[in-house]
């Protein structure tokens, strides 16, 4: 291993090569950012510009209902005419857009051309089959070009997505078709991880059984496993794309810019999952600049983002940002780890990977099998390096720094949520770095920290992480729900219209923020965001269990891990047997994400008198602490 990295200042700071600097787009972020949060909207409005619309917008900032806010009203676009269409025009026509390797090492890639007729196709079978603008199309894919491709028709059509992650199992993928009143599903027979094939068909079956909302279910044949398939329900994709009815040729629909592009879920502090709605115009503007600010984006570079395209991160920075910034893409279908721990290295070198982003959990999974398995490789083709999904201990971020990056790659942490659509706090090339510090807001941002009656807190004293600003990026409502998101992000700091973040963290002295982690009942484990009441009504759901409390314990190397406390009914008794089948329980319920490290059994669950779970008690007992204040506790 390379010798210990000291900050490259001595003083706990990195500070970028010259070389970054020199290239970078914004090379002074203090004034622009001054310049960004003085005049917001004229800086919202001269990014847009940058950007093709049909019709340019009335105003740039709507906040007359508040805190239903619009971006861009009255203009019409469609990520499409940006993502697609517009490079057809340039030079860009004929660069790769992405490029895709299997688990097993076949290999797939696709100009800008080529995804174009790709997606113009499969949009014309989308209609063909009766899909229209206004439906919520179901998308349960592995990681293969046909997610891109669908996503991008249903956007190309005026439909919304909803992406369902392909490690969901079925009533996660039940529950959000119900909610979303999905017709459409499309799904694969699986993909490969670690080897094997995964069983997408069935899972997608067994939830179609319980959401009987699903007319038509288009599957991809990735893995040849063998499928069920339902007359008049059921399609392979390569007929239909065979078929004269997916012609090449697709008009791109001119919607609204607040037009919802998709809808994606995620965990809340009920059981249901959120259906989060962000639209074509403002969520194309904050990603694009987002990410082209951040990560510096260049013609010639070559973009990869490790996540899954099924979260908000490969939603906004595997698809849509760099396809309008007219970027590269890698996608990678399987495990970091297979065969060997060093294939994403292997990929780093063999496609010439400019920018690479992931998790601290995947950085720390990797650091277990030592350097050797990177320092085999030529990484020189790295100039930046990015994080997100958790805090990130100063020691994953070193190795990262030093092993991966050798020393001169700076790490954009980048700190953000499904609810943001793009970064909110993170380094730009030129920032000084402190490792565990996602440094500062991005243009346009103010956050504090505050107590709960909103005053800010000191320099180093913990709080509640808040935003005191509207950006494009926001997710406009929850579907179906506009009270909840009310309730969730806005009640609690009402009359300054703060939005509340759901996170705790510290601000220092130089405005770095550090984030603790989550403060409601939602957790982040391996990077994956998992509320306590979905695991627990997963648990509820097994004939032997009356009552469930799930909570998050530190773990060194999934930042948490899920700890379950459960009540068995009458005429059931704990053992090692019922333990791994409540386990084997939620992987089919939920999925293996939120399967359970340990659970232990009781009698009684620590409830306030308005018989709320006491999580807090619960994690204070866990970990052998203090209780803390117990003043509503019913005992
Ligand atoms: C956490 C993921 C620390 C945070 C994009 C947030 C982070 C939640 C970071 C959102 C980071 C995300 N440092 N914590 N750089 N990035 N988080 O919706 O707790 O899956 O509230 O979006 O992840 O998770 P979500």
């Amino acid at each position: 291993m390379s010798k210990k990295t000291k900050s490259n200042a001595g003083n706990g700071m990195y500070y970028p090569e010259e070389s970054v600097v020199k290239r970078a787009h914004i090379k002074d972020y203090d004034s622009l950012y001054k310049e960004s949060i003085t005049n917001r909207e004229e800086f919202w409005a001269k990014e847009a510009e940058k950007l093709f619309w049909y019709k340019k917008w009335d105003k740039v900032m709507d906040d007359s209902k508040r805190p239903f806010f619009k971006w861009f009203t009255g203009g019409k676009t469609n990520v499409i005419a940006n993502a697609i269409d517009r490079h057809l025009e340039s030079e860009t026509k004929n660069k790769l857009a992405i490029i895709w390797e299997g688990e097993p090492g076949d290999k797939r890639t696709f100009s800008y051309f080529a995804l174009n007729r790709e997606v113009s196709k499969f949009a014309n079978v989308l209609k063909a089959m009766g899909a229209n603008k206004g439906d919520i199309i179901t998308i349960y894919m592995p990681q293969i070009p046909e997610i891109l491709i669908a996503m991008l028709a249903c956007a190309k059509i005026g439909a919304a997505h909803s992406v369902v992650y392909g490690g969901f199992s079925v009533e996660a993928l039940a529950e959000r078709i119900a909610d979303a009143h999905s017709r459409f599903l499309i799904t694969a027979d699986g993909g490969f991880r670690r080897g094997k094939p995964t069983n997408l068909k069935k899972i997608a079956d067994e939830a179609m059984r319980r959401s009987p909302t699903i007319d038509i279910c288009i599957t991809v044949k990735r893995t040849g496993e063998e499928c069920y398939m339902e007359n008049d329900r059921d399609f392979w994709w390569h007929d239909l794309m065979g078929m004269p009815i997916a012609s090449p040729v697709c008009p791109t629909e001119k919607t609204d810019a607040e037009d919802p592009l998709f809808i994606l879920y995620t965990s809340g502090t009920t059981g249901k999952p959120k259906g989060l709605v962000h639209t074509h115009g403002g969520y194309s503007v904050y990603t694009a600049t987002t990410f082209k600010y951040v990560f510096d984006i260049k013609p010639a570079d070559r973009w990869w983002c490790a996540a899954d395209p099924g979260w908000i991160t490969g939603h906004s920075y595997i698809v849509y940002a760099p396809l309008i910034n007219g970027a590269t893409i890698m996608l990678y279908e399987g495990a970091p780890n297979h065969p060997y721990p060093n294939r994403w290295w292997q990929i780093i070198e063999k496609y010439g990977i400019n920018i690479f982003y992931t998790s601290p959990t995947a950085i720390r999974g990797l650091m277990r099998y030592g350097a050797s398995w990177a320092d085999k490789h030529d990484l020189s083709s790295l100039r930046l390096m990015g994080s997100v999904g958790e805090p990130i201990n100063p020691e994953a971020w070193k190795w990262y720094y030093e092993v991966i990056g050798k020393n001169r790659c700076p790490i954009m942490d980048t700190w953000w949520q499904t609810e943001t659509g793009g970064f909110m706090i993170t380094p730009l090339p030129v920032t000084p770095l402190k490792p565990g510090s996602a440094t500062k807001p991005f243009f346009g941002n103010e956050v504090a920290v505050v107590d709960d009656s909103g005053k800010e807190v000191p320099a180093g004293t913990e709080g509640n992480l808040v935003i005191k600003n509207i950006w494009p990026g926001m997710a406009r409502t929850i579907l179906g729900d506009p009270d909840r998101y009310v309730e969730k992000y806005w009640k609690r700091y009402e009359e300054q219209c703060y939005y509340l973040t759901g996170d705790s963290a510290k601000m220092d002295e130089d405005g770095y923020v550090w984030i603790i982690g989550r403060n409601d009942d939602v957790m982040k484990v391996s990077g994956y965001r998992l509320g306590s009441a979905e695991i627990e009504s997963a648990l509820v759901s097994h004939p032997a269990v009356t009552e469930a409390a799930a909570i998050g314990l530190p773990d060194s190397l999934k930042g948490n891990i899920i700890h379950a406390t459960v009540i068995l009914k009458d005429g059931f008794s704990a053992s090692d047997e019922l333990t791994n089948e409540l386990k084997k329980h939620v992987d089919n319920e939920i999925g293996p994400i939120a399967r359970p490290a340990f659970i232990v059994y009781t009698d009684s669950l620590p409830k306030t008198r308005s018989g709320k779970i006491m999580r807090r008690v619960l994690k204070a007992r866990a970990l052998g602490q203090d209780e803390g204040d117990l003043s509503t506790l019913d005992e």
